[in-house]
């Protein structure tokens, strides 16, 4: 059993921990998402590890800077082959458009496939407190949308955002819009640093494409029956 709609986080620091992970949950996992913690640690060859064992990769590195540095950067890691790459939607519209704009035309240069370009909106683990701080006027879900509708203008395949913001990023930007959410955390699991969190089910029926799902598999006693619990979880909606 598995979903495509399942991207697990390799939050871990060597190879030798991902090798473990990725073999313990064999076929019943294809996408996996490498993040900064791992990226950082031990380089891109890991991702050309993946990509040798037929998985697919998000490569979630957060680019955020202004906007020849983050388009030229994402074109820095088109030949790593991931399957999807990720810039903060505060970053503007200019610099979305930039990086996307430059992303296709150089994927069509080298005549390699181009990666899906999503932006993130507000992180999951901003809570009240955080949000008062940054000093934003409007409430999270509406910056949420706004990001989200400035990222589908500036020509992105979608978004990163919390589950609980999916329905009204459905709403606002349309069926083919990509919707990636972390926060997932099954009935009764630990929260974490979490914090704008959903269950698997309800991230689905919210409309999200994709649910990330760190801790809650890596972390448990057995990360293959979690897994499976939460494909079970995922596939029971959408039937
Ligand atoms: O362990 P957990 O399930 O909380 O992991 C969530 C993953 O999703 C982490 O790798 C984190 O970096 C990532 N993420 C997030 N919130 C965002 C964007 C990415 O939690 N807005």
């Amino acid at each position: 059993m598995n979903s495509e709609k399942l991207i697990v986080a390799l939050d871990l620091k060597t190879d030798a921990d991902v090798k473990k992970l990725v073999e313990t949950l064999g076929d019943s996992v294809n996408l996996y998402k490498v993040g900064m913690e791992l990226f950082y640690s031990v380089g891109p060859d890991i991702v050309r590890w993946l990509k040798a064992r037929d998985k697919k990769i998000f490569l979630d590195l957060k680019l955020h800077d202004i906007p020849n540095t983050v388009a030229e950067g994402l074109c820095s890691l088109l030949n790593l082959g991931a399957d999807m790459l990720n810039i903060h939607a505060s970053g503007g519209y200019t610099m979305m458009k930039t990086a996307a704009d430059k992303l296709k035309l150089r994927a069509e240069e080298l005549g390699v496939e181009r990666p899906k370009l999503i932006a993130v909106t507000v992180l999951t683990s901003i809570n009240d407190a955080d949000w008062e701080g940054l000093g934003y006027k409007n409430a999270v879900n509406d910056q949420v949308v706004n990001l989200a509708k400035l990222a589908a203008k500036a020509g992105l395949d979608g978004v990163v955002a919390s589950p609980r913001e999916a329905k009204s990023i459905r709403e606002a930007c349309g069926d083919d819009f990509l919707i990636v959410t972390p926060g997932i955390r099954p009935a009764g699991a630990s929260i974490d640093d979490q914090c704008r969190i959903e269950t698997p089910a309800s991230a689905i029926r919210n409309g999200a494409n994709y649910l990330v799902v760190g801790r809650p598999i890596r972390a448990a006693a057995d990360p293959k029956a979690a897994a499976l619990s939460i494909i079970e979880e995922i596939n029971s909606v959408e039937r």
